[in-house]
């Protein structure tokens, strides 16, 4: 069992004071869409990820991400080490992980995934080698995720924490992860365009294994997808392709990639929508 500062922590009034009595807070991150707040929290010499909300829907999708990680562990899943309440919210304590997620959208940055110096554009230029180690760390994590009866909502390249010193893929924020297959009741589910299948958009629509193969490394945008036209140098780095918008234009082909193996993409037949007001 991993032992955390939290231990004997099950509901505190409020989360500020705690974290002031166990540690220093290095790192605070306010600004993401999903209304929750998280900390880098060094408690007795090692680093924690703490995640809280006190909205309707931060709490619900954090409540998502318990039973997520009660079912699910995987080597390549950052994994939950421990939760407890506040007055008015829910609290998450992962380990804190070296790297970076290839995409870090927050409520006043978008964009920068063709950026020079973007995460997400120095990994597509690590040799192939690294990146298809990278990308069999996401599809043996999924395969672990099917095997407990899960499906992949809002995977993107934010979710994809990569370690450029150690070369390591780690899945972060599996909070919108939940079991499947179910019907979709709502007009769409939550999640960046680029990466979600046609079925996410469309009201009772069957969510199931299908739509977590094509959110994986089948989607338009997955890192390491050599786009069309894109050239791969001789030493095994691509070269640069054409704008990630493209490949979800109305019209082009749907991008099945690489499946895993218990993956069912072939022979599917998704509905049709209309192109995606937003590609996030
Ligand atoms: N275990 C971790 N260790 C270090 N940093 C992390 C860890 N998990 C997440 N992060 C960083 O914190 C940021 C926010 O985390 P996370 O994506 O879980 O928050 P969120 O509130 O669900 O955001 P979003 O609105 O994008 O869904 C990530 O983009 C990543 O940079
Ligand atoms: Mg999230």
């Amino acid at each position: 069992m991993t032992t955390h500062p939290f231990e004997n922590v099950t509901h505190v009034a409020s989360l500020g004071p705690v974290l002031d009595r166990l540690g220093t807070v290095f790192r605070t991150f306010d600004e993401q869409d999903s209304g929750c707040v998280s900390y880098g929290l060094l408690a007795s010499g090692q680093r924690w990820f703490v995640k809280t909300s006190s909205t309707r829907k931060g709490i619900s999708s954090l409540r998502r991400a318990v039973s997520f990680h009660q079912r699910v562990s995987h080597p390549a899943i950052v994994p939950l080490v421990h939760s407890f309440t506040t007055g008015d919210g829910l609290v998450l304590v992962h380990p804190w992980m070296s790297g970076e997620v290839l995409y870090h959208p927050t409520l006043s940055r978008r964009g920068g995934r063709a950026a020079p110096g973007s995460p997400m554009a120095r990994f597509r230029a690590q040799p192939l080698a690294r990146i298809h180690t990278a990308l069999d760390s996401l599809l043996s994590a999924h395969l672990a995720v099917e095997e407990a009866g899960f499906v992949a909502v809002d995977l993107y390249d934010g979710c994809m924490f990569y370690d450029f010193d150690e070369h390591r893929m780690m899945l972060c924020d599996m909070d919108e992860y939940r079991a499947g297959p179910f019907v979709l009741e709502a007009d769409r589910l939550p999640g960046s365009t680029r990466y979600m299948a046609p079925e996410e958009f469309v009201r009772g629509a069957v969510i199931d294994i299908r739509t977590t193969v094509f959110a994986g490394p089948g989607a338009p945008s997955a890192p390491g997808r050599r786009r069309p036209g894109e050239a791969v140098a001789r030493d095994g780095r691509a070269t640069g392709g054409r704008r990630d918008g493209d490949l979800r234009r109305p019209g082009a082909p749907l991008p099945l990639g690489p499946v895993p193996r218990r993956g069912l993409a072939i022979g599917r037949t998704p509905p049709r929508v209309g192109p995606a007001s937003a590609v996030t």
